[in-house]
């Protein structure tokens, strides 16, 4: 019997249930189908694929990239001669009867080059729109929309998995290729400090009962207890499976916070100390290597920000005062505000 295996990573469900369509795809067309969550694997331990295998690789697009836990995954991933396939979910949306598709900036390519260097075949490179889970930025879309988003990106993807379980090829990321292309340099700039300053924007409000679902659940375990709250580690890489699936809906966003945070690590007194000191050395300020030096400093001065005053935010918690202010200043704890769960009659995943 032919054999097919996916290699998942999912914050919210959306890659998960994209890799399950895929495997009932492949079954339907009699290949034995394996699901693997990359969260649940030791990445050492996995052994070389045998060459008939057929492998695919499924997880969401975070900051116009590949999540770093699968981006880790894949480099220790061992070489082969397989054939592998690549799908990045995005943010999707729909504007009337218009489905509109999410940017995929670095995420196919490089998955792409880390296979074609590790001796694999890429046989299949398609994104998936699916409905956006980024809900510090927005609430969550409403169901009808959800719903719709599903519908239509199944179909596709069927389409897309028969191609695969069939021998042929589907290179349908390529065509954003001048986008993607033009949006790379924000990728990297987020691999190397906007992940780390956002892990530190969720907080769980006074309404926690400390169930620790959030801490177990985390895929990357991210969250430990503080002072016998969750606290958000460096390590968060916000796929927002927390704040999604709190039962109390106490995990926010603190955007006051958040806000108050970046103005200070941006404020006069760190960006002249910086500016005083490249003008006292006398640093070159005019080449493009200069320019990227000069960003990667401003943002570790902003990680550093984020490090001490999120400690002392999140014991400041304690006083009422300062609770309610950062309660109302946190969008999220709005009932308006939805949370990113995709939910039918039937199934829930
Ligand atoms: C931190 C973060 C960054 C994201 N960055 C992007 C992005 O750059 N481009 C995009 O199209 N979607 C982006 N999204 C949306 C997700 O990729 C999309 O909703 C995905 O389907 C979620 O998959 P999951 O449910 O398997 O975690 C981002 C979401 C999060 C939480």
């Amino acid at each position: 019997m032919p054999t097919a295996r996916i290699y998942y990573f999912s914050g919210t469900g959306n890659s998960k249930r994209v890799s399950e369509w895929i495997r009932k795809t492949g079954e339907n067309k009699g290949f034995s189908v394996d699901c693997i969550d990359i969260s649940k694997t030791e990445r050492r331990n996995i052994s070389r694929p045998e060459d008939d295998v057929l492998i695919g690789f499924c997880s969401p697009t975070h900051g116009f990239n590949l999540p770093p836990i699968m981006m880790h995954f894949l480099l220790f991933f061992p070489r082969g001669k397989s054939k592998v396939f690549i799908v990045n979910t995005r943010a999707g949306m729909k504007l009337s009867k218009l489905f509109l598709p999410g940017l995929s900036g670095m995420a196919q390519y490089l998955y792409a080059i880390i296979f074609l260097l590790k001796g694999y075949k890429v046989v299949g490179m398609r994104p998936v729109d699916l409905p956006s889970n980024w809900i510090p930025l927005h609430p969550g879309l409403k169901t009808k929309v959800v719903d719709s988003l599903h519908e239509h990106w199944k179909l596709k993807t069927e389409r897309f998995a028969n191609k695969m379980f069939s021998g042929q090829r589907d290179y349908r990321a390529l065509y954003d290729l001048v986008q993607d292309l033009l949006i790379s340099p924000i990728a990297i700039l987020y691999y190397l400090i906007g992940r780390f300053v956002l892990a530190k924007s969720f907080y769980a409000d006074s309404s926690c009962n400390n169930c620790d679902l959030c801490i177990k659940e985390c895929p990357v375990k991210a969250i430990k207890k503080v002072d016998n709250r969750p606290f958000w580690t460096f390590r968060c890489e916000s796929c927002m499976h927390c704040m999604n699936n709190c039962p109390k809906r106490s995990i926010q966003t603190a955007h006051g916070y958040f806000i108050g945070a970046m103005f200070l690590s941006h404020s006069l007194l760190l960006v002249l100390f910086w500016k005083y000191i490249s003008r006292f050395l006398q640093l070159p300020s005019d080449n493009i290597l200069w320019d990227f030096a000069d960003t990667l400093i401003s943002g570790s001065i902003t990680i550093l920000t984020f490090l001490v005053t999120y400690r002392i935010f999140h014991y400041l918690l304690k006083v009422p005062v300062f609770r309610e202010i950062i309660r109302y200043t946190s969008f999220t704890r709005f009932l308006f505000w939805r949370r990113y769960k995709y939910r039918t009659g039937k199934q829930r995943i």
